[in-house]
């Protein structure tokens, strides 16, 4: 039996393996979703089955409670609100690690002693703190994405101080943990620690402005890949030591592109905290914004012979990739050169508009990385913004105290001319005015994206 679980557990390990290498490519990515899936099914089976637990029953009706509830969300979740979603779960994650801990930790069947026994407190010390920072970190992110928390940063006077506070109390209350020879000693410095770990989530998150949110959501995957991982030890599990470092170790590279393609450095985001403190402008209006119709920007677009849209996330909102495919077709018939720029974090996730024009069948060879298109602006007849915001704002590049300073953005205001499509004149996520909307050379085509394009593709 025990060499049956572990090839199945080298096969699962494999199978999350091949999952990451799928899913690092949009041609490839349904069958990395397919190999994980598989991997996951395998790891159940060998895990439940594997002799080493009870309660047969218990886990029947956990998997079924667990498996309903997870079906009805993921099965009803709008595209829009897969961040959310997937921050909500990384918080499950957090939590498991901390339940994990202090029922291992107060569980009268694990008996050790000496050194073996100071390495699996470790463990459960580390697991828990882990566990619990994933845990409301994940739980403030949701609230964030969700709108229910202001994207604005919410920051303590002497933020630093703080966390270095809270940081040097957890290793002292770590040693006092190790040191205790009773469960019922131990526990407090445990359970103390776990409060301060549980606030320090929730500071580092709340401190954090709504342009850096895609750092965050990053660098909680990998957290909740480490708290896993963590878990992995205290349960002596190979398997969820694997996965778990695999799911922390891809997190942090995803963090660090993320970082790179923000500019933000990237100790000072795992050390939280980070970020413009600037001042969040309200939205107030500050000149005058030239609007245009849909006939004069259909006109526009069938003169130019370089044409570039910027999607955003309201694109994705209003749904209108299918439209976009459609009018982008039809200008290429007529002999438009019609490229697509696409913002690292552009929409609320990683690769979220690359995701939309690929089911929308928008071919690859036209979707355009930031890096790769930002220097063509300036041969570019008509840029089409439709429903983004922060990714196309001047002041990023402009304005050193701001919100979004230093974030680098697709520099549209250096075409012939740049049509804005949104419903107001509304701020974006980071909450930050867009002198965009000012600028001579830009136009304001005003109304619903959907609404807008069926509009121009209409009258071309
Ligand atoms: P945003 O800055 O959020 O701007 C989107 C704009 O779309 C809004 O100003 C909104 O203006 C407009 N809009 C909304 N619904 C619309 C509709 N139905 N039709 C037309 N327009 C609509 O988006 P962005 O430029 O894509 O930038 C992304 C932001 O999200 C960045 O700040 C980024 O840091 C943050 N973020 C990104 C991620 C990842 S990983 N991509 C994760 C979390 C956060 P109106 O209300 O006036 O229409």
């Amino acid at each position: 039996m025990s060499g049956m679980v572990t090839a199945s557990y080298i096969c699962a390990s494999i199978l999350f393996i091949l999952s990451l290498g799928g899913l690092s490519n949009q041609e490839t990515s349904r069958r990395g979703n397919l190999y994980g899936m598989a991997g996951m099914a395998l790891a159940i089976v060998a895990t439940v089955f594997s002799g080493q637990v009870g309660g047969y029953a218990w886990i029947a009706v956990a998997v079924l409670v667990g498996g309903a509830a997870g079906w009805a969300v993921a099965s009803r979740v709008e595209m829009t609100a897969m961040p959310q979603l997937v921050a909500i779960m990384h918080s499950f994650v957090g939590l498991a690690a901390v339940l994990v801990g202090f029922a291992n930790y107060i569980d009268p069947a694990v008996q050790m002693t000496g050194v073996e026994k100071t390495i699996h407190e470790v463990e459960i010390y580390i697991g828990v703190l882990i566990g619990a920072v994933t845990f409301t970190g994940s739980v403030i992110a949701f609230g964030k994405l969700q709108g229910v928390i202001g994207s604005k940063p919410l920051i303590l006077p002497g933020r630093h101080w703080l966390n270095l506070a809270i940081g040097l109390s957890c290793i002292w209350l770590g040693v006092v943990f190790v040191g205790a020879h009773e469960v019922d000693t131990g526990l407090v410095p445990l359970l103390i620690m776990t409060g301060l770990a549980f606030a320090f989530g929730v500071h580092m998150v709340m401190a954090i402005g709504g342009a850096d949110m895609p750092v965050v959501i990053s660098m909680l995957n990998s957290y909740s890949g480490w708290a896993a991982a963590a878990a992995g030890f205290m349960l002596s599990n190979d398997l969820l030591i694997v996965t778990g470092a695999l799911v922390g170790s891809s997190g942090a590279i995803l963090s660090y592109i993320m970082c790179r393609a923000m500019n933000r450095n990237f100790f000072a985001v795992i050390m939280g905290g980070f970020g413009g403190v600037g001042t969040v402008s309200a939205g107030t209006e500050d000149g005058e914004v030239q609007p245009v119709s849909a006939e004069e920007v259909a006109e526009m677009l069938t003169g130019s012979q370089n044409v570039v849209i910027v999607p955003g996330y309201g694109m994705a909102v209003a749904h209108a990739q299918h439209p976009v495919s459609e009018m982008t077709q039809a200008l290429r018939n007529q002999g438009v050169n019609v490229r697509f720029a696409i913002h690292p974090v552009a929409g609320r996730m990683p690769g979220h508009m690359n995701v939309l024009l690929a089911e929308a069948k928008v071919p690859y060879d036209i979707v355009l990385e930031m890096d790769e298109i930002n220097d063509d602006f300036p041969d570019t007849d008509v840029v089409l913004v439709i429903g983004a915001n922060d990714i196309v704002n001047p002041s990023a590049l402009e304005d050193p105290e701001g919100p979004i300073a230093g974030m680098p953005v697709l520099e549209v205001w250096n075409a012939q001319t740049t049509v804005v499509m949104k419903r107001s004149m509304a701020t974006g996520y980071a909450g930050v005015q867009n002198p965009l909307f000012f600028k001579d050379n830009t136009r304001m085509l005003f109304g619903d994206a959907r609404e807008m394009i069926d509009a121009v593709f209409k009258h071309i």
